[in-house]
Formats: C-alpha cells, sequence, structure tokens
C-alpha cells in the first residue's frame, strides 16, 4: 500500500509517498519538501498567517513533484495521512483540507497524524533503523521529552520540559547574540569557533534527580552575559557565548538521556526532532552512548526537522501495527495542542 503524507505543522510544507507491504519496515519511494526560512526570516521568527497561505500555495506543486520522482499516478495512492497537530491552527487546517479534498476526490481514506509521532518514528527511514524497545529523546523547536517506546502507539513519558524547549533555548540564545533565524543552526555554525568552558552558564535540573529540564533560566544568563559584553563585543566573545551555551543545552541532554536509559533498563536510544541535527550533541550521545554500550540511533539529517517522510511513515506503521482507524467521512479536524501520550 502506498501512502501520501502531507506535514503542515510550522514552517515547512513536506509531502512524501512511502509503501509499505504489510510486514517489513516502509519505505521511502519519494519526499519534497519546500522551507519558509527565508519568508520568515525578516522578522525573526514564524508569522502564523504567512505560513498558512504559503502552504496553500506549495502543498499541490510538491505532491506533483512527489508522484512524478516515484514515477506514479494519484491513483497509486491508496491513504493520504496528514499532521493533524500539534502546530499552528491555520497551517495545520491546509494540510488537512488538502488532504482530505484529495482523499475524497480519490475515493480513498484519510488519517490524520501526530506530528511527534512522525518525529519519533523518523529513524525508521534511515539506514539503520532501531528495533522497538527504546528511549526517545524529542528535541524539536517546541518539544523536549524523553519517552519510553514500547512499540508503536506504546509511549510512556518519562520527562518533558517544564518551561522552553531545547530548540526553543538554541532560538533566542542566537537572536540574542544577534543571530538570524532558525536560531539553532546559526548558534550551532558559530560555536564550532568558541570555547565552551569561556562562560559558566546554569545546566537547570541537571541534578533535581528527575527526568524534566528547564530552559528558561538559560536564556537569561545568556541576556545577561550578552549584556555585560556590551555593545562592541568581539567575535571570538560572541563565538565563546554560542559555544558555552551550547555546551549547557548539550550536557543536560545527554546527561538526563543516559539517566532515563539507565532507569528504563533500556538498550536502545533514539533521538529525534530539530535539534537531533546539532552534531556536537551527535558527538557527545555517541560517545555516551559508547560508553554505555547502548545503540544509538537518528534519523538522516535532511529528516531531522520537519518533513512529509515522517509523516507518511509514522500512518504507515501505524496501519501495519493495526493501531490507526482510517477515517472516509473527510470531516477533518485539527489538534493544535494534543499530547502524545492520548494519541488516539
Ligand atoms: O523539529 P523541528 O524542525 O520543528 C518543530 O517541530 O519544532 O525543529 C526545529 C528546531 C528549531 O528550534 C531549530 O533551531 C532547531 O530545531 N535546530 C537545531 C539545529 N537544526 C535545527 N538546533 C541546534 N542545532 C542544529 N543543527
Ligand atoms: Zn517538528
Amino acid at each position: 500500500m502506498n501512502v501520501l503524507g502531507i506535514e503542515s505543522s510550522c514552517d515547512e510544507t513536506g509531502v512524501a509517498l512511502v509503501t509499505s507491504d504489510g510486514t517489513s519496515v516502509p519505505r521511502l519511494l519519494a519526499h519534497a519538501l519546500h522551507s519558509q526560512i527565508d519568508m520568515h526570516q525578516a522578522y525573526g521568527g514564524v508569522v502564523p498567517e504567512l505560513a498558512s497561505r504559503d502552504h496553500i500555495r506549495r502543498v499541490l506543486p510538491l505532491t506533483r513533484q512527489v508522484m512524478a520522482k516515484a514515477g506514479l499516478g494519484l491513483d497509486a495512492v491508496d491513504l493520504v495521512a496528514f499532521t493533524r497537530g500539534p502546530g499552528l491552527a491555520g497551517a495545520l487546517l491546509v494540510g488537512a483540507g488538502v488532504a482530505c479534498a484529495l482523499a475524497a476526490a480519490l475515493d480513498k481514506p484519510t488519517l490524520g497524524v501526530h506530528h511527534l509521532e512522525g518525529h519519533l518514528l523518523s529513524p525508521f527511514l534511515s539506514a539503520d533503523p532501531p528495533e522497538f524497545p527504546f528511549v526517545a529523546l524529542l528535541v524539536s523547536g517546541g518539544h523536549t521529552q524523553l519517552m519510553h517506546v514500547a512499540g508503536v502507539g506504546d509511549y510512556e513519558m518519562l520527562g518533558e520540559t517544564i518551561d522552553d524547549a531545547a530548540g526553543e533555548a538554541f532560538d533566542k540564545s542566537a537572536k540574542l547574540l544577534g543571530l538570524g533565524y532558525p536560531g539553532g543552526p546559526a548558534l550551532s555554525r558559530m560555536a564550532a569557533y568558541g570555547d565552551p568552558t569561556a562562560f559558566a552558564l546554569p545546566r537547570p535540573l541537571l541534578h533535581n534527580g528527575n527526568l524534566d529540564f528547564s530552559f528558561a533560566g538559560l536564556k537569561t544568563a545568556v541576556l545577561t552575559q550578552v549584556r555585560k559584553l556590551g555593545s562592541n563585543v568581539c567575535e571570538q566573545d560572541r563565538a565563546n557565548l554560542a559555544a558555552s551555551t551550547q555546551a549547557a543545552i548539550v550536557e543536560v541532554l545527554v546527561k538526563k538521556s543516559m539517566r532515563a536509559l539507565k532507569e528504563a533498563g533500556a538498550q536502545r536510544l533514539v533521538v529525534a526532532g530539530g535539534v537531533g541535527a546539532n552534531s556536537e550533541l551527535r558527538a557527545q550521545l555517541n560517545a555516551a552512548c559508547q560508553k554505555a554500550r547502548v545503540r544509538v540511533h537518528y534519523p538522516e539529517l535532511d529528516l531531522c526537522t520537519d518533513n512529509g517522510a515522517m509523516i507518511a511513515m509514522a500512518a504507515a506503521m501505524r496501519l501495519q501495527s493495526g493501531r490507526a482507524t482510517p477515517s472516509r467521512d473527510y470531516a477533518f479536524d485539527v489538534r493544535p495542542r494534543w499530547p502524545l501520550q492520548s494519541n488516539d
């Protein structure tokens, strides 16, 4: 069966086609992506109304591109999956509306997918897919969570952020350092030239004994340092502060992930979400996991941030595991706020 997936929850329009034979791990046939980063850059962040309008412009041309790359016609699509939430309401409505209209025209069912479940299962699209069970570190612009994943749809929350997400900490610190949007990749590039020990920044909740995170205080500490450095700050100081910020975020993520693995008695770690593209995070997780004799899996680099492939994949894996109820009533709804454990 061929599943078309449409992602439109934030600032990327993603479309993909995944095929499933019902038993082996589903396979990606083609995907296409349009990032709105250039459009939002002028505003220093995502403008929801502009995002929705751009999704409208992109989604059908991207769908045509995907079908052409796969060498198939739309009649080969057996199910249309879309991101039902969480995300920006207007942006989600575009993907849901197009998915339902397309499915109705093709007389095929639809399936609404949880965006975080898409991230969580995206490493199954990689050359080295994981096996259940595993501990997942989900680190995106809006979420920072550690979960125990026993199988598709079987998710237990171990810990999460009580304020800002890790991606948000990267983005907000980058903004304070005068770097563009999205700040994560920019801050990470600048950090490569800096000394991570130059500034003593806080490691929030590192020693509190549980698996929760807090990054709001880090942003305040970065702001204090930026103010101290003043307006004629040199490039090396900025690079040092970027490196120190990255080091604080990465240390907390790595230590809490290792603690979660130990407490859950798990042998595998899966890292997903945009911050999973961070090379320092990957290097330190690789080293810690090697030491603890734990396997670590990541999505392919181009599938770390939002994309349609992870949505098609999550739908295909849900169907395969019998944990999905495709719909034919085409009366879509979206869930801008939607906890993953309540996924039904
Ligand atoms: O998963 P994602 O594409 O979107 C959400 O669902 O939120 O994650 C986007 C986040 C942004 O905060 C971005 O700055 C961050 O991931 N990010 C990175 C890197 N690439 C993306 N953060 C640190 N280092 C990176 N290389
Ligand atoms: Zn995402």
